[in-house]
């Protein structure tokens, strides 16, 4: 890679971005009266935030709707400008748009269509293959390997708005990627996907990932994407960032506790499970020889040996908490703290 390899791919340093808007009161009498008096109202929708990226990273950016997430997004591919704070991206200050920042750049919105309905995608692709000067060559080995890894070569010359919302969206990253961006960005690129087409969505950015190193920085309120996708995970709420660090350490640090399930092969003796259970909170479950609880992660192993001796086992499974529950505990607490319900 170019001169990057050293010095982090996306450096965030003190970042504000507010919104200005006016207030309108409801109605004709409203519309007249803010027209005469607009008061300029302010919202702070990033309030000071500060973080790199090392090339090749795949980052999680998690948070509640209204946090900032794609606010911040738009600063770094350019699309607004930052209040205040320093961003640069590949060494680039994107506000100054140079079109050698661009073409290092995508930015793929799961809530927004960045091809042309009337058009097949590949008058789109061909459109980016002049817009960023991608040689004839190289233009068409990337639009095989992409389509290929999307299995969407054959939908290639159909108009856009004759696919699905899955084939659609794989079409969105295709032409996104045309120009070989070193960074992606992506805000909820799965949003409203079926489950299979979610899956094939990860498969692919992870490949992507691994063969060409891009790096990555996304959002989602899918937690099978966060989970598939980054080792690491901001969340952000309210425009400031809580936690920055390892998905596997927020989790730690947030639940204490694993789930330990057995399943028996037999009922057990109720007083060898009772022993086995001792005072640990039992999980309900649905079947009837299966045991689940949630237990202290120091006791892990010394519960999971007596569930073992309490009676013929047909399965144990030692877990962490599931990450969503995670992220709406850390969420839930923080609407706490501020009095939220
Ligand atoms: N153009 C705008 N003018 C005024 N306020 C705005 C504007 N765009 C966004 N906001 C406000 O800024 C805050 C952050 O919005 P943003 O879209 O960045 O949130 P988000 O984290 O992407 O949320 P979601 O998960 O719902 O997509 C919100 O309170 C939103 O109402
Ligand atoms: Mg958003």
């Amino acid at each position: 890679m170019p001169e990057t390899q050293h010095s982090p791919a996306i450096e965030v340093e003190g970042l504000v971005k507010e919104y200005e808007y006016h207030h309108k009161e409801p109605g004709l009498r409203g519309s007249l009266r803010s027209l005469l008096r607009r008061e300029t109202l302010h919202k702070r929708a990033v309030d000071n935030i500060s973080f790199q990226i090392q090339p090749g990273e795949v980052v999680g950016f998690l948070g509640p709707n209204g946090a900032g997430k794609t606010t911040t997004l738009k600063v770094l591919c350019a699309l607004l400008y930052p209040t205040s704070g320093s961003v640069s991206v590949l060494g680039h200050v994107p506000s100054r748009r140079e079109a050698s920042y661009l073409r290092s750049i995508a930015l793929v919105m799961g809530q927004k269509n960045m091809l042309w309905w009337d058009i097949p995608a590949m008058e789109t692709l061909l459109l980016h293959k002049e817009m960023y000067r991608i040689p004839e060559r190289e233009f068409r080995t990337t639009v095989d390997e992409l389509s290929e890894m999307l299995e969407v070569g054959h939908l290639l010359r159909v108009q856009v708005r004759k696919l699905s919302l899955g084939e659609r969206m794989k079409m969105e990253l295709l032409a996104a990627l045309v120009h070989a961006p070193d960074v992606l960005f992506l805000d909820e690129p799965t949003i409203g996907l079926d489950v299979v087409s979610q899956a094939r969505v990860r498969e692919f950015l992870k490949g992507l990932n691994a063969q060409q190193g891009t790096t990555i920085l996304l959002t989602s309120h899918y937690m099978d994407d966060i989970e598939a996708l980054c080792p690491r995970v901001m969340l952000i709420d309210m425009g400031r960032i809580g936690y920055d660090g390892p998905l596997a350490s927020l989790v730690e640090r947030t639940s204490p506790h694993k789930l330990v399930s057995a399943v028996y092969a037999e009922p057990v003796p109720r007083d060898e499970l009772l022993n086995a259970i001792g005072s640990l909170p039992v999980q309900p479950t649905d079947d009837p020889l299966k045991v689940s609880l949630a237990v202290p992660r120091d006791q892990v192993a010394e519960v999971a040996s007596r569930l073992l001796r309490a009676g013929r086992i047909a399965d144990l499974s030692i877990e962490e908490p599931p990450v969503e529950e995670v992220i709406r505990e850390v969420f839930g607490k923080a609407a706490g703290e501020r009095g939220v319900s």
